[in-house]
């Protein structure tokens, strides 16, 4: 069986009510979304993507006022934040309600709740009386799929619907942020909303929460949105000098190489959004072509730019 696409929101919303699965757009990635108060719609999520139980979902609802009938407290600098950048790409780390399964959470006591922007993700979430748990529909570990073909590609046989609401305008996870008992600002996972966008409304340097690798320490698994082929990050033109002779290909940020076999640039002309909004596909096509070995430079360290190279980092660890 292979999910078909389209854009057929009545089709999704009454496969959702029955507990299927259903690939959805977001203004980050595409997700893989069930009802996030079933527990049959939740394991039947962690099966599809092949994702232990112990790692956590965003629960995913249409406004920040609904954002109150999952979490049980939102502290004044979650309420902040949400009201300038939600609906958007960041999600927020708050107590739970009792009405969230565990088995969403993986036993914590927070959970991660998202208001995407998408317009057809906003449509299908009011038209449903229960939120959304969806990770990114990708089989775990694998780059994040900013396109309907993509999700296709990989899950399609999982799913019973991909809704397909064109190329993701952002291209990365969302923003996770959650907040220390001094509702002090802590990002967990860096994305669009940056630790910059963040100062400026809390007044606050929020906190970057290192990656460890342990599963306690949730979407922070050092090696995860990796391809396939091995990647290497430095300095492209050393490397391929290095690596002369392999059928190499290239991922750089503006510049092309004379000698790669394949190569991608992700903004000829240093633009960040752009780059981050052609990562994940651009790594994708790469990978397609089975090369040796992925070579690829770190963009500057800057706003958007610190969460593409959070990406590249963890895609060759
Ligand atoms: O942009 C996004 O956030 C996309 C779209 C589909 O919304 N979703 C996404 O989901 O990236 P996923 O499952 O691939 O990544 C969510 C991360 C996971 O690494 C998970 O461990 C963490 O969020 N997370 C979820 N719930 C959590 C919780 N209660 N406590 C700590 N971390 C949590
Ligand atoms: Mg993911």
């Amino acid at each position: 069986m292979n999910a078909s696409i389209g854009k057929d929101l009545d089709f999704a919303a009454r496969l959702l009510e029955q507990g299927a699965l259903v690939a959805v757009p977001t203004e980050t990635v595409y997700g893989l979304a069930g009802n996030g108060l079933s527990e049959e719609a939740l394991l039947r999520i962690f099966k599809a993507k092949a994702r232990p139980h112990f790692n956590p979902l965003i629960v995913h609802v249409a406004s920040v006022a609904l954002i109150a009938s999952v979490a049980d407290f939102v502290s004044p600098n979650a309420k902040l934040l949400a009201s300038i950048f939600m609906p958007g790409p960041l999600t927020l780390l708050l107590p739970k309600s009792p009405s969230v399964p565990d088995l969403a959470t993986a036993g914590s006591s927070l959970v991660a709740v998202r208001v995407p922007s998408h317009p057809m993700m906003q449509q299908l979430l009011t038209r449903l009386s229960f939120p959304l748990a969806a990770p990114s529909a990708n089989p775990f570990g694998y780059i994040s799929p900013t396109s309907a073909a993509h999700v296709a590609a990989q899950l399609g046989d999982q799913l019973d619907y991909i809704l397909d609401g064109g190329e993701c305008v952002v291209g990365l996870e969302s923003t996770i942020v959650g907040f220390n008992a001094h509702d002090e600002v802590l990002i967990y996972r860096q994305g669009a909303v940056t630790a910059e966008d963040i100062e400026r409304v809390t007044e606050k340097k929020p906190t970057l929460v290192i990656a460890s690798g342990k599963p306690d320490a949730p979407g922070m698994l050092a090696s995860h949105y990796a391809p396939k082929a091995k990647v290497l990050l430095g300095n492209i033109a050393e490397l391929l000098k290095e690596h002369a002779g392999n059928n190499i290909a290239v991922l750089s940020f503006q510049k092309t190489q004379q000698t790669a076999n394949h190569q991608e640039v992700l903004s000829p002309t240093g633009d960040l959004q752009e780059a981050a909004r052609n990562l994940f596909a651009a790594l994708r096509r790469l990978d397609a072509l089975n090369p040796s070995m992925i070579l690829t430079e770190l963009v500057p360290d800057e706003g958007l730019g610190r969460a593409i190279n959070d990406r590249l980092r963890r895609a060759a660890a």
